[in-house]
């Protein structure tokens, strides 16, 4: 595959689709401890054929981005937490995690060596980051590898599902995604397995994405498949899901912090129901791939839900949307450490 050139990505029609960009962090754990670190141009991984990335799922990763600001610097956002959360994925999978503060470290690396990769301000794309990690080397039983690869890749994107701040429906799916005392507040790669077969079905029914219930009685909304849930009342209370099974969104957070401090809304992690959607106006899938992608409806059943409107969105869904971007593009002012200069 050749690598990609600057001057041939059209900004402001950006999707999320893979590109090999001239660099990558690449770094290797043998003999105990992480070494061999650093930038690479290589785009590929030798590995064996025991690696247990392969057969067990040992392989965990982050999602994070980089931001062009009006002035021309680039910033991420809340690297911290990503690299936070990759240490509790590896905790769950028995792997080594990489230093959280070499882990923030490298993505800036990363993101200086692509620079030209980063979209211009103003066309709303992004450098996405990808850190990985594998259990690699020669095994065949269930355990832990001895050895690992840490790398963080990059590409730029735009809108994750169609249209991005427009409306699009989902719909329930009656398979799950984890167990309450499985992988699923960790990012792991099984877990995204598990959800391509009814991720495809609901694609090929017209939705963007699935909604995964609770895997205990099927009643409560969990997540999408690939971004936290979250639902505003007819009364402007911002509620969103809690459960052991669902990822903890770096996004989702950030807006409960938002909402409640910078819109003074009142907010609640909790159950949400999914025959007491009445109760919401708005309702919407975050996340940062997503951003925040409006739900228009959610299909449950053979039943078609709408909530505000199937193709407008709700005042404070776009509020919430402005101030996020605005904080992550350099516009409005941040909160202590959530951005951080590259
Ligand atoms: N839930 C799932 C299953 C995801 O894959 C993601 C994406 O990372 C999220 C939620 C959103 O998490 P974050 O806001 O940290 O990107
Ligand atoms: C992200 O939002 O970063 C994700 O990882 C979601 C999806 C692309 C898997």
């Amino acid at each position: 595959m050749a690598k990609q050139v600057a001057s041939d990505i059209d900004w402001n029609n950006l999707g999320f689709d893979y590109m090999d960009l001239p660099y990558r962090f690449r770094a290797y754990y043998h003999d105990g401890k992480w070494q061999d670190a650093g930038l690479t141009e290589d785009s590929t991984l030798h590995i064996s054929e025991g690696s247990t990335a392969l057969h067990y799922g040992q392989a965990d990763f982050e999602g994070m981005k980089a931001y062009r600001t009006k002035s021309g610097e680039i910033q991420l956002f809340r690297p911290d937490r990503n690299a936070k959360r990759m240490k509790d994925s590896c905790t769950r999978l028995l792997m080594p995690a990489f230093p959280e503060d070499q882990f923030v470290q490298a993505a800036k690396e990363v993101v200086k060596a692509n620079a030209d990769f980063v979209p211009p301000y103003g066309t709303g794309g992004t450098l996405y980051l990808r850190p990985l990690m594998i259990g690699v080397g020669g095994n065949i039983g269930v355990h832990a590898a001895d050895e690992y690869i840490f790398t963080i890749f990059a590409m730029p994107v735009g809108s994750y599902f169609k249209g991005g701040m427009v409306p699009t429906n989902f719909i329930t799916s009656d398979f799950d995604r984890a167990a309450h005392k499985g992988t699923g507040q960790s990012k792991v790669g099984g877990n995204y397995a598990a959800s391509l077969l009814p991720g495809d079905e609901a694609h090929k029914n017209g939705f963007s994405d699935c909604i995964y219930l609770d895997p205990v009685n099927h009643e409560k909304i969990e997540e999408v498949g690939s971004a936290n849930f979250f639902g505003i009342t007819k009364d402007n209370k911002f509620i969103t899901p809690k459960s052991p099974s669902i990822l903890p969104s770096i996004t989702k957070y950030s807006l409960l912090w938002l909402a409640k401090n910078r819109l003074g809304l009142e907010v609640e992690e909790g159950d949400v129901y999914i025959d007491q959607l009445d109760q919401f106006t708005k309702a919407g899938a975050c996340g940062t791939a997503a951003v925040i992608s409006p739900i228009g409806g959610i299909s449950h059943h053979g039943n078609l839900h709408v909530f505000y409107s199937e193709t407008e969105v709700g005042p404070i869904t776009t509020q919430l949307y402005d101030m996020l971007t605005g904080i992550q593009f350099g516009d409005v002012e941040a909160p202590e450490g959530w951005v951080q200069k590259v």
